[in-house]
């Protein structure tokens, strides 16, 4: 299917990306009375929101008291001490406000037996400070992402927000002045080329780890607003802080949610050994997700890996039961049957940390407005979600916070964007040549000879997997560096070979690499520059943390790959400061 011509569109608010983050702004927006426009590549509901499992975290309470501060204490010190302390409070001071907002849109959360919203215990959430595990997480079964997500397509249908359904974004719009002023977006079943004009424009576009080998993300998670970003001029921020979820299913990759451990379900090696009870001693498989991702690696490499080439350890879950098993894990049940051939009421998941989560992502504030290094806004832009960098995950987010950084700043994004029309309601006047780049990019895939996508596309990800990976060594990063740079050589090359094809798939998967690539060299680059070991950032040639040096955000620009740093923000918003300490499970 060849491209066709450009057609115009106005928009108050064009919002790219129809998964949770998304749908949130848009539903924020919408019934405020703005024109909304969401435009998804999939159809919302296949949004990558779908696949979270395990949960939704909020001090609600419910199981043992609880409090916003020691969810904001123990999202601080899962971050490794990286995250903005005025944007955690922010989240965890609103997350029991936005449960209880979900509710009342119609999620089915499971109940405890007095009625209140089930909670679960997740890795890295305490009582009292650091005291003792705590049931935090709401959850809907092992499904809580796709309750959320149908919850609020829903209330978006309802509200009238306007849906364009495998359009693909393709470039920010952006004039003189450095204002966004909407997007160019290819509809990808007729080839048709659309600018959206909007007076705000919101990147939700979600994660990029398919630049990865073996990732729990689905296929269209591609960093497509991180790429737009980066080719408008934009910095990425902290894009070296890539997570390991400990428990993807050996080769498949298949997420196994941590509500598994936090149900009781626990890990062993070859030996039949609780082996985290020896790295975490207090909170075993509960600790943080790069400490667990940690000990997995170092088990399998001192030899305790389990299977045929050793190269996994066990998750067990059998005496839980299958009754215990069937109600809360009918997905776990499912997925391990399917993708490891197992079943869990009677035997263990064979599991590997897997990619799972990019803590980095378009710098914003808690507005959700795109920031500069300077905090200067860009006027017209806002991002949120995973694509974003508030920051509240710094450099090791923990689970079950990503479904509230959606909802939270998401609503917050919408409230400041309807505000923000209110306010200037009129559009700026398009660029001259407004879509003339993105032209050029989308029809060189139509050259006679260049280099095939799905090689170029291994290279990244062979190249990601072996030099970026839980434990990072010297050499391979520099190696890495030069790889990536050489593979990056390859993208401007690239061609669709099967010119017949009808829906524009091929067309599509190319492009994907154009952003796929934008986010793997700046987390190379940022990864072999952070001479720390961080949160999920751990070096072998500088092992511990440094906060006198490293005490800072990363900014990388496509532009020269230039890298610059600023200062976390450690002054919450109302309360005291979590001052940096050891961090220890
Ligand atoms: O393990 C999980 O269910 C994943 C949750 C998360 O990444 O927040």
């Amino acid at each position: 299917m060849a491209i066709r011509g450009i057609e115009k569109h106005q928009f108050d608010a064009v919002i790219v990306g129809g998964g949770g983050a998304g749908l949130r702004a848009a539903l924020q927006l919408a019934e405020s009375g703005v024109k909304v426009a969401v435009l998804s590549k999939v159809f919302p509901t296949r949004s990558h929101t779908v696949a979270a499992q395990g949960g939704i975290a909020a001090a609600l309470g419910n199981v043992a008291e609880d409090k916003w501060l020691w969810h904001m204490y123990d999202t601080i010190k899962g971050s490794d001490y990286l995250g903005d302390q005025d944007a955690i409070e922010f989240m965890c001071k609103n997350a029991a406000k936005a449960i209880i907002e979900l509710e009342h849109f119609g999620m089915p959360f499971d109940r405890l037996e007095s009625g209140k919203i089930y909670q679960r215990p997740f890795g890295g959430m305490t009582q009292n400070f650091g005291e003792s595990p705590i049931s935090r997480t709401c959850a809907v079964a092992d499904r809580t992402g796709h309750a959320m997500l149908h919850t609020l397509y829903q209330r978006n249908i309802r509200a009238n927000t306007q849906f364009f359904v495998e359009w693909f974004a393709l470039d920010l719009i952006r004039d003189s002045e450095g204002d966004v002023l909407g997007v160019i977006a290819l509809e990808i079943e007729t080839g048709q080329i659309h600018i959206m004009q909007a007076k705000t424009t919101l990147l939700a576009t979600g994660g990029a780890g398919r630049i990865f080998q073996a990732s729990t993300n689905a296929f269209i998670n591609t960093g497509d607003g991180l790429g737009m970003a980066a080719r408008a001029g934009l910095p990425l921020q902290d894009m070296e802080f890539w997570q390991f979820h400990p428990t993807g299913v050996l080769h498949a990759g298949v997420l196994i949610t941590e509500g598994v451990r936090g149900e009781g379900g626990y890990l062993v090696n070859s030996e039949g050994e609780r082996f985290m009870e020896r790295y975490a001693p207090h909170a075993k498989d509960l600790a943080s997700r790069d400490v667990i991702s940690r000990a997995i690696s170092t088990e399998i490499k001192q030899g305790r890996g389990v299977g045929k080439n050793k190269d996994a350890v066990y998750l067990k879950l059998d005496h839980l039961g299958e009754e215990r098993i069937n109600k809360s894990l009918p997905g776990i049940r499912e997925i391990a049957k399917t993708f490891a051939n197992v079943d869990p009421i009677k035997d263990p998941i064979p599991i590997v940390p897997t990619c799972h989560y990019m803590m980095g992502g378009i710098p914003t504030n808690l507005d959700g407005q795109v920031v500069l290094e300077d905090e200067k806004v860009v006027n017209g832009l806002y991002a949120v979600g995973e694509c974003a960098c508030v920051s509240v995950h710094g450099a090791n987010r923990l689970g079950s916070n990503s479904l509230l950084d959606l909802v939270v700043f998401g609503k917050a994004a919408g409230d400041h964007m309807a505000a923000a029309i209110k306010a200037n309601n009129t559009h700026k006047a398009l660029p001259a040549g407004a879509t003339d780049k993105t032209l050029e990019r989308v029809n060189r895939l139509e050259n006679a000879q260049g280099e095939n996508v799905t090689e170029v596309g291994d290279a990244m990800r062979k190249t990601m997997q072996t030099h970026c990976g839980v434990f990072r060594f010297p050499d391979l990063l520099a190696q890495g560096v030069r790889e990536i740079d050489a593979v990056a050589k390859r993208i401007p090359n690239l061609i669709i070979k099967d010119k017949s094809q009808v829906f524009n798939t091929a067309r599509v998967e190319a492009l994907e690499l154009d952003n796929l690539i934008e986010v793997a060299v700046a987390t190379m680059h940022a990864a072999n520059n952070r001479t720390e070991s961080r949160g999920a950032h751990a070096r072998e040639d500088f092992t511990e943390r440094d906060d006198i040096n490293w005490l800072t955000h990363s900014l990388f620009y496509k532009k020269n790959k230039q890298l610059t740093y600023k200062p976390v923000r450690l002054k919450p918003q109302t309360v005291e400061s979590f001052k940096p300490k050891a961090r220890v499970y």
